[in-house]
């Protein structure tokens, strides 16, 4: 028996892989974590299903859950939000369950800065301006960033960057990147990105925490920074990959 670790996107339920829904549907143990989650990503679960809700639970409980299930001959979908590569808590989940001797895989998601991106419309790698993208989170009452990760550092490179869990900081945050990018860099928070409460916010590094105060946002969302949301079509480099004055005879990939 084993447990799938399964990407569930960034909530909305026709984002999830069709891997990902094949699984939910076959799985008699289902662990998710309700914060995340639209309801109709768990209606592609089995009605017979035990669906399992680890917002209140902590790591002892959810390895009890995925060993009792496996000692059960129960196969298991364990859904993480976005995808499973990010933020998920996949490696300490997976250490106890390679000493419980419990097999597993990993399914990739839609990760939340993807959904972010699409609902901005933007490309976060525009050629000649930025070719780099941060994904990073800050550190308040968390588990501690490493030094070389500090947010001065990563915001020397002015890569277009995406913050996660970071939202009630923005102020402070907003403040620190604007010694690199400046006050006038184009700055975004996409909340519920993909949900039916998506919220969306525009401005600039100078003026999106009052934007984000003023809509009383607390959570599920992510701030993405960089001069790659400011560019009108008109002001971006083409890429040498469809120019059509590029050699294309014995083109490969
Ligand atoms: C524990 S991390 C999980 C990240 C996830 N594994 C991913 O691939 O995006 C949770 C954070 O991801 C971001 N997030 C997750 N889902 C989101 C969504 N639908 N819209 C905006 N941000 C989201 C928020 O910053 C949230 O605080």
């Amino acid at each position: 028996m084993t447990v799938h670790f399964v990407g569930s996107g960034p909530g909305a339920a026709d984002l999830l892989t069709l891997r990902a829904a094949r699984l939910l549907s076959e799985a008699p143990v289902v662990l998710y974590a309700g914060t995340y989650l639209d309801g109709e990503v768990l209606a592609h679960c089995r009605p017979d299903a035990r669906l399992v809700d680890t917002q209140h639970l902590d790591l002892d409980d959810i390895t009890a859950h995925l060993v009792d299930a496996h000692r059960r001959g129960l196969d298991v979908v364990r859904l993480c939000s976005g995808d499973p590569s990010l933020y998920s808590a996949l490696t300490e989940q997976t250490r106890r369950l390679d000493a419980a001797g419990v097999p597993w895989d990993v399914t990739p998601g839609v990760p939340a800065y993807a959904a972010a991106a699409a609902t901005l419309g933007a490309e976060l790698t525009v050629p000649e301006l930025v070719q780099t993208v941060v994904l990073t989170r800050t550190q308040a009452r968390s588990t501690a960033m490493p030094d070389t990760e500090a947010l001065a550092r990563v915001a020397g490179l002015r890569a277009s960057l995406v913050l996660h869990l970071a939202i009630t900081r923005i102020r402070v945050l907003a403040e620190e990147l604007s010694v690199e990018y400046g006050a006038d860099c184009p700055a975004a928070v996409v909340a519920f990105a993909s949900r039916p409460d998506e919220l969306v916010l525009r401005g600039t590094l100078a003026d999106i925490a009052d934007q984000v105060e003023a809509a009383g946002l607390r959570h599920t969302a992510v701030i993405v920074v960089g001069r790659a949301l400011g560019v009108r079509s008109a002001d971006v480099a083409c890429s040498h990959l469809y120019d059509p004055a590029r050699d294309r005879s014995g083109f490969t990939r």
